[in-house]
């Protein structure tokens, strides 16, 4: 399964695939390329680190939203990916490319879904809003992307308790520890050995083990 991942920031979700890859953990997939929004991020090194072709494609770059959209989907068509996996990555995937690649796109957001998501919601924010209602377990999830903001078919969620003295900080490591860096590698492996379907907009595991 040929692999796109696109990131923002620091890569850590990106790095915890390259290991379970390395690791044996995934099989039949490999990372072909990985494509930044932004110039100066960690995750742009740790792909290169692991000769991971790696390219930015910042809207700064261009003039308009439109024109940025139509560099991100010619850039991501350039690599011919099966899978794109938006790790950690925050600009919105345009409608023609949700379109293009319909139910092969996956997203890793840092709640239980629909609890702290959608426009707003994301990063440390998403930790800062659940101290904030005082929930007692929080998580994360991965789900395949629609034309909405974190709804589309949910593939994968896993439970982290939420301690007493936690800062948004210290849940975001532990959301991060606990549940993205297991969850999103799991769902690559799962989809590229023919693990996952999606039935009448739900997510169906075949033959699970
Ligand atoms: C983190 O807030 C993570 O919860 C979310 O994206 C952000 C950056 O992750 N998935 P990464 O370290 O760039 O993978």
């Amino acid at each position: 399964l040929r692999v796109v991942v696109l990131v923002s920031g620091g890569g850590t979700n990106l790095q915890a695939i390259i290991d379970a890859i390395a690791a044996g953990k995934v099989k039949n997939a490999q990372i072909v390329g990985v494509i930044s929004n932004n110039k100066t991020v960690k995750s742009l090194e740790r792909a290169r680190n692991a000769g991971i072709p790696a390219v930015c494609v910042s809207p700064k770059d261009y003039e308009s939203r439109e024109v940025f959209n139509e560099a991100l989907l010619a850039k991501v068509k350039e690599f011919a990916p099966d899978l794109i996996v938006l790790a950690g990555f925050l600009v919105k995937i345009p409608e023609a490319m949700v379109h293009e690649y319909s139910n092969r796109i996956i997203n890793i957001h840092p709640s239980l879904i629909p609890s702290f998501c959608g426009v707003g919601y994301y990063g440390l924010h998403v930790h800062e809003k659940a101290l904030e209602r005082g929930v007692k377990v929080t998580g994360a999830t991965v789900h395949f992307v629609n034309e909405g903001m974190d709804e589309g078919p949910i593939i994968a969620q896993k439970a982290v308790a939420v301690e007493d003295d936690d800062t948004p900080e210290t849940l975001q490591r532990r959301v991060m520890e606990q549940a993205e860096w297991l969850l999103l590698p799991k769902a690559v492996d799962d989809i590229a050995n023919g693990r996952i379907c999606v039935v009448n907009g739900k997510v169906k595991h075949t033959n699970s083990e």
